[in-house]
């Protein structure tokens, strides 16, 4: 955690996710899940953590995780080519706790979509910010954490939010029946203890729609660490690392500024 909270340049985590799987469709083990909880409840108490977030949840899981402590936020894979999370939005909305769909551009696959190019031409938008603005008029709950490498689409996403109020109700309509939500479920697959070691890509996210805070994510492959002055290449990784970091958060101050 205090690894965490350095490469985040901070002292407390306004929000830090649990990683469950429920969205793969795994369910946690008897009592695994309750005694994460427990050691990031004892982190808020320690003043690391603020909020504490579940990703990857099943309805289930948050009704578990609700009876430990309360959840701010479910961050689970949900875009216009993929609902499988909408059963765990309606338990959110229900509950006013945040819904912060990952991959809110189904990871650049949201191509050749009449439903999005009409739209799009109408509000002089692309398809991209469009789907953003459809995510934010489908929940009042939805928070939007778009990822990109290109300060272009950065600042695109950010215009994204405004754009929301622009779309007619049959525009979202037909974005929203683009996939049919009656049958989209999460499959149910092996308990497991543990995945450690999520793959993790460096992107530009900001948050579009309702505040959110920082995320740190606890089992995601700690930080490279600099060992020194000239310390060889896990110095150099961890300089670039850190150059990296400063790059995006200047850029993302100039991008909110302006
Ligand atoms: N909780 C979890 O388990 C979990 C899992 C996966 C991801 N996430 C999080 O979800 C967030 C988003 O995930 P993601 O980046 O993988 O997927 P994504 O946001 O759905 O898609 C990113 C892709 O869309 C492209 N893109 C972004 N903005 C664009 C724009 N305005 N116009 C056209 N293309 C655009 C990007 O390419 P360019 O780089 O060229 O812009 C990239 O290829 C990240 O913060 C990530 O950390 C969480």
């Amino acid at each position: 955690m205090h690894e965490a909270l350095t490469d985040l340049g901070t002292d407390v985590s306004e929000l830090t996710y649990l990683r469950l799987g429920g969205d793969l469709g795994v369910v946690s083990a008897e009592e695994d899940l309750e005694e994460r909880l427990g050691v990031l409840a004892e982190l808020r108490e320690q003043g690391l953590i603020r909020r504490i977030g579940l990703s990857g949840a099943s309805p289930g899981d948050l009704a578990r995780a609700q009876r430990v402590t309360p959840i701010a936020a479910v961050q689970n894979r949900f875009n216009l080519l993929d609902r499988s999370g909408v059963r765990v939005l309606a338990d959110c909305e229900a509950q006013d706790i945040l819904f912060v769909p990952y991959f809110p551009l189904a990871a650049g696959r949201l191509t050749g979509y009449a439903e999005l190019t009409a739209p799009a031409e109408r509000l002089g938008a692309t398809p991209a910010q469009i789907a953003l603005a459809w995510l934010l008029r489908r929940s009042p709950a939805v928070v939007a954490i778009p990822g990109t490498t290109n300060p272009g689409h950065l600042r695109a996403n950010v215009a994204a939010g405004p754009l929301a109020a622009g779309l007619t109700d049959a525009e979202v309509t037909r974005l929203t029946a683009l996939t049919d939500e009656s049958t989209a479920a999460l499959h149910v697959r092996r308990p497991v203890q543990h995945r450690r070691h999520l793959r993790h890509r460096r992107t530009l996210t900001p948050h579009l729609g309702r505040t959110a805070g920082t995320a740190a994510c606890p089992d995601m492959p700690p930080p490279v660490s600099p060992p020194g002055p000239g310390g060889g290449a896990a110095g150099q990784a961890g300089r670039q690392a850190t150059g990296r970091r400063e790059h995006v958060r200047g850029l993302m101050a100039g991008v909110l500024r302006g």
